[in-house]
């Protein structure tokens, strides 16, 4: 069979609340067309992120009704790290309530003023976790990755030709680890090859510098390998990712990706020592490390999700979900970062709005419309996330580059769920020489992109053909 479908039935529906493009129009202004200000019922399709999203298996609902609340021991912990010892290979596992928190007890028991993290792409909150410890997160991303036009197999690989520079002069006294994120969220969804995680390993271990994958899209990287490197068709995910992350010395997790969960994440090595001083971190903060911040049910939740989530009928499913979607949008003629990555199409709102300026906000554009036109929710990931505030004179530079993430909730929305946001983008690509920019009215000085208030610099005309 050629068609691809959903390898799963639906039992249990959560009703989505139709909104007209009068009400949308008013609710948008009342966000000050920020959308993370809207309130979520007021959204048709929810593609602002994936993490914490996914709807959960019958087998984790499970879980959750069997998760042990003990304080101490209990045994959904223990199948919990049995889970993450199996599929990762790492014996030393600590929970924590969700990436982040892994990151921030990594980084502040091995880093420090004057060092430097080096990074295919940080992810923003592993950048200010490194950055909050005095040292420095330093991207090295692959030329290949830095074309949205371009499409490439592995566009989320790290210039490892730097790295081998980088390392030669800082290595190992300024450099506490380096770090790989697969698959790569903020170079566009895109993944690591195979090859790449060996030759970071290996420069790593010839400098003697401990090597951690950022692993949230772990098994939608795998299946990337499965598919495009030569050498893995014949192999499974499991084998894949085993393979994977022994090149690594540990890795954080956050479980709200491919954890198909809605919360958790954790931290892992084979480094006796060191998770004891991580574990003295954990308690300050998290918890016991046998609960590390989170619930039994959700440590059971998670052990179940790591398994699923190696599931190759899942794994096709949802690549071909994202696929469609991009190369649908791609074909009406939206420019997208190509090829589509594993867990989000991103469109570049710069070529799509080319008479709209950086500084005048373009993602900021799309975000509005596609919210105004469809009632669908996504975030801009360009000047307003990313763009620089010089904070004396004010003056703005923007980002490098102008995207729109369009990511899909994992098992959430089905095939006409995406056939309708294909059908609202395309209907605002028709219009867009009609619209102009934005500009920002109030902002915090850190991560302004969550509360920044916005005013639009043109008319907004209430259109919409769908959703009420
Ligand atoms: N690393 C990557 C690559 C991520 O994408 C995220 C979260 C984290 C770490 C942090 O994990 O949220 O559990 O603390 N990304 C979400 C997103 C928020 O929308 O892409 P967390």
């Amino acid at each position: 069979m050629k068609t691809i479908i959903e390898p799963f039935r639906i039992r249990s529906v959560e009703p989505i609340r139709m909104t007209t493009p009068t009400e949308r129009a008013r609710l948008l202004e009342e966000a000050s067309y920020n959308p993370f200000l809207l309130r979520s019922d007021d959204v048709l399709l929810d593609l602002l992120t994936d993490s914490g999203t996914s709807a959960m298996s019958a087998a984790q609902w499970a879980g959750i009704q069997r998760g042990d609340e003990s304080y101490a021991g209990s045994p959904s912990f223990y199948r919990f790290e049995a889970a993450v010892q199996e599929i990762f290979g790492f014996e030393q596992v600590i929970p924590t309530h969700q990436g982040r928190a892994a990151e921030r007890i990594l980084f502040s028991t091995l880093c420090g003023p004057g060092d430097i993290v080096p990074s295919n792409t940080h992810f923003d909150t592993t950048r200010a976790n490194v950055e909050a410890t005095g040292a420095r997160a330093l991207d090295l991303p692959s030329p290949q990755g830095l074309d949205p036009a371009v499409p490439h197999p592995f566009k989320g690989d790290m210039d490892a030709d730097r790295l081998a520079e980088v390392l030669e002069e800082h290595a190992p006294d300024r450099i506490p680890l380096v770090m790989l994120t697969v698959t790569n969220n903020t170079g566009g969804g895109q993944p690591v090859s195979m090859a790449n995680v060996r030759r970071v390993s290996e420069l790593c271990a010839q400098h003697g510098v401990p090597f951690y994958i950022d692993a949230c899209r772990f098994a939608e990287n795998a299946y990337f390998i499965k598919l495009r490197e030569e050498g893995y068709a014949e192999r499974s995910i499991p084998e894949i990712v085993r393979e994977l992350f022994s090149l690594a010395d540990g890795c954080t997790m956050s479980a709200k990706k491919d954890g198909l969960a809605n919360i958790g994440g954790f931290l892992a090595s084979n480094d006796e020592s060191l998770a004891r001083k991580e574990k003295n971190l954990l308690i300050l903060t998290e918890g016991f490390p046998t609960y590390g911040g989170l619930a039994g049910r959700d440590l059971e939740a998670i052990a179940v999700g790591l398994r699923e989530v190696l599931e190759e009928d899942y794994l096709e499913y949802r690549l071909a979900s994202v696929r469609y979607l991009g190369e649908r949008i791609a074909a009406g003629g939206v420019p997208i970062m190509q090829p589509p990555g594993g867990h989000a199409v991103y469109i570049d709102a710069a070529r799509l709005l080319p008479h709209v300026p950086p500084l005048e906000l373009p993602g900021q554009t799309v975000v509005a419309e596609l919210y105004l036109e469809g009632g669908i929710r996504a975030v801009e990931v360009g000047t307003v996330m990313f763009g620089t505030r010089d904070s004396e004179t004010g003056e703005e530079s923007p980002a490098a580059m102008e995207l729109v993430r369009l990511a899909l909730p994992r098992r959430v929305y089905t095939q006409s769920h995406v056939d309708y946001m294909v059908e609202a983008i395309l209907n605002f690509h028709a219009r867009r020489e009609s619209v102009g920019g934005f500009r920002i009215v109030e902002q915090e000085p850190v991560l302004r992109h969550f509360t920044a208030r916005f005013e639009p610099l043109y008319e907004l005309a209430v259109s919409g053909t769908s959703g009420g």
